[in-house]
């Protein structure tokens, strides 16, 4: 029996969630990495990282070496950092370059892809350089996010986000400045992560601090076809809550976006942060929080920042202890499955169907 051979309800009552094999077993990570994440749009990097037309930067996306340019056009390409001749790598770590070049045998590439020099090669039968331009990858922007696609019939990335463009306009992303960014590796499957990002269930019980500052009683979560949104207004202080963080002057509710499958983006009072969740293997994840806000905030404000970072960096630790201990839960010979609280759940539920379109249904 195959590992995609069980049976999942469509209704949120009466579905049981994904069996416990799909979060420990090699040859699902193996899987997802081919129908998930290398079909999806993956955030690469930021506009600032390719500020004048040759800035270069050079990444790997789940296995793949993939270098992001931009062009003497202005247009932003990715291509996959892998020469035409023998696999070398034709950018490394990040810079400004008026071409690329292979750092194996110097064959060199115009920022656009197109092979132009092959040093030393006189006298190979029929091979004409315009067959051997650098293999390129979808590119898409949002406001200052650099997204890349492996698969060239994917969904575009604006039908992807829907409307979270018109949901954040009021926090103006595109005037955000990059504040901080923090990796946490953590042992337990991405999918362990994910579905505890996706509910405010474990609000109560693992985040005693968050709880302080939101109404709970009106915590939801909303999905549409490819993102969900959990929301909660904070809560007005009053003059016996010596131990809230947030301000109450700034924007009232807190904004938790999923875009499929690993993207988080956190909307709170005066900061927001993108969460990169990044499979290293069935049981080993990273995940990368990036912090920004507005550039007045940035000259004004730093304790404040400072305190926001700690603050969600608590969080983060709560939610690192129960994550490994759930991987371990998930290892067990007792567990397989189990149900969904329906009030708060859903969120898991909707990620649950993707994940059942991506990687079951051809
Ligand atoms: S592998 Fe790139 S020039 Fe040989
Ligand atoms: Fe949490």
């Amino acid at each position: 029996m195959s590992f995609t051979d069980f049976d999942f309800d469509e209704r949120l009552a009466n579905a049981a969630t994904l069996p416990a094999d799909l979060y420990c077993n090699d040859a699902v990570f193996a899987h997802e990495t081919r129908r998930i994440f290398q079909r999806t749009w993956q955030l690469a990097g930021r506009l600032e990282q390719l500020p004048t037309s040759g800035s270069y930067f050079t990444f790997e996306l789940h296995g793949e070496p993939l270098v992001i340019v931009r062009g003497k056009d202005e247009i932003i390409r990715g291509f996959f950092n892998v020469c035409r001749h023998r696999a070398g790598p034709v950018a490394g770590g990040a810079g400004c370059r008026p071409s690329l070049q292979c750092a194996y045998h110097g064959w060199n590439y115009a920022l656009d892809g197109r092979l132009l020099a092959t040093p030393a090669f006189e006298g190979v039968a029929d091979f004409d350089k315009n067959d051997h331009s650098l293999v390129s990858v979808s590119v898409a922007v949002w406001e200052s996010f650099i997204f890349v696609n492996l698969d060239p019939t994917s969904t575009p990335l604006t039908d992807v986000l829907e409307d979270i463009p018109a949901l954040t306009a009021p926090f103006n992303l595109a005037n955000l400045k990059f504040v901080e960014r923090r990796d946490y590796l953590l042992d337990c499957n991405w999918k362990v992560y994910v579905d505890n990002f996706l509910e405010g269930y474990h609000l109560p019980m693992v985040h005693p601090g968050l709880m302080r500052e939101l109404d709970f009683s009106k915590y939801r979560t909303l999905t549409r076809r490819y993102y969900s949104l959990q929301d909660a207004p904070i809560r007005p202080a009053s003059p016996k809550d010596d131990q809230r963080y947030y301000q109450s002057d700034a924007h009232n509710e807190a904004l938790y976006f999923w875009v499929f499958p690993n993207l988080m983006i956190n909307i709170n009072p005066a900061t927001l942060s993108t969460n990169l969740i990044v499979p290293l293997s069935a049981e080993k994840t990273l995940t990368i929080f990036e912090w920004f806000t507005p550039e007045q905030e940035l000259a004004t404000a730093s304790e404040r920042l400072q305190a926001t970072i700690e603050f969600s960096d608590e969080i983060q630790q709560e939610d690192i202890a129960i994550c490994e201990a759930v991987q371990r839960g998930l290892r067990s010979q007792s567990y397989d499955r189990g149900r969904y609280a329906v009030r708060f759940e859903n969120g898991l539920h909707h990620f649950h169907q993707l994940w059942r379109e991506f990687c079951v249904t051809e």
